[in-house]
């Protein structure tokens, strides 16, 4: 049995494409629908009570575009506000979030000292250490928040000398020191991946969310048999708030031919 109805895919901005680039990758076939919340960034410096409206709102609007699974590509959304989200999704929705199954992996694996660096309502829910604690109580897991990283990346400045200075001094952190492994527990920072793996000399793995994540959507909607059958897929972004930066980023990771259609929730 297939499915061909679209995945929902959702982020405060451009942070969650990190995901749905894998999700195109490795689901040639899928049809994806994105939702990018530029009128509310930064939801990292939110209140749980606001996040939770915005993205219950957002799960709405995908479960009525008759999405048949939403990733919610937003690490903030997911620990201030996942509960909410399946409650809104219902349970004809398949909803996977971006935290349980990168906790889940890491924790298995050979790593002693593991980083994460993430926006300040996510660190503050302490959802990582938790998720990864739930499976090995041993791992240690240190948290930084990184608040400068999404507005220097929404706003153009990822690969310049502003990035490149911000990263530097956000990672020289007494609390990252001695970390085998760190997480990029914001959607955006992978678009930083590379310039991080410059300060971090080579020397800390650098876990690879996406690639966890769209596996997981994988081996949920195979058990479900709802994969899409072979078809030419459709890629449709809407935006809260038109950006420059957004339409630049998606043409980047998605082809030149990219429309965005501005739609405001409330
Ligand atoms: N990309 C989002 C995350 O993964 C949040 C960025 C923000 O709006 O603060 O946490």
């Amino acid at each position: 049995m297939n499915d061909n109805r679209p995945i929902g895919v959702f982020d405060s901005g451009v942070g969650g494409l990190t995901f749905a680039k894998e999700i195109k990758r490795l689901l040639p076939y899928e049809n994806i629908i994105y939702f990018g919340d530029t009128q509310h960034l930064p939801y990292g410096e939110k209140s749980k009570e606001a996040i939770t409206r915005f993205s219950v709102d957002i799960t709405r609007f995908l479960k009525q575009k008759d999405c048949k699974a939403i990733v919610v590509a937003c690490n903030t959304a997911t620990s201030n506000s996942i509960d909410a989200i399946k409650e809104a999704a219902g349970d004809a929705i398949l909803v996977i979030d971006v935290i349980s199954p990168v906790a889940e992996k890491v924790a298995y694996e050979l790593r002693e000292r593991i980083g994460v660096i993430a926006t300040k309502a996510t660190i503050n829910s302490g959802a990582y250490k938790k998720s990864i604690r739930k499976y090995n109580k041993h791992v240690k897991v240190v948290e930084l928040a990184t608040p400068l990283l999404v507005p220097v990346i929404e706003e153009g400045f990822a690969n310049t000398p502003i990035s490149k200075a911000v990263l530097e001094t956000y990672l020289a952190n007494k609390k990252l020191e001695g970390i085998d492994s760190i997480i990029l527990g914001c959607t955006h920072y992978p678009l930083l991946q590379k310039e991080i793996e410059q300060v971090f000399e080579g020397k800390v793995d650098i876990i690879n969310s996406p690639l966890i994540v769209v596996n997981q959507v994988i081996y949920q909607l195979g058990r479900e048999e709802k994969l899409a059958g072979k078809q030419i897929p459709t890629y449709e972004f809407y935006l809260s708030d038109y950006t420059d930066n957004f339409l630049k980023v998606a043409k980047r990771f998605f082809g030149k031919d990219i429309q965005l259609t501005e739609k405001r929730l409330n």
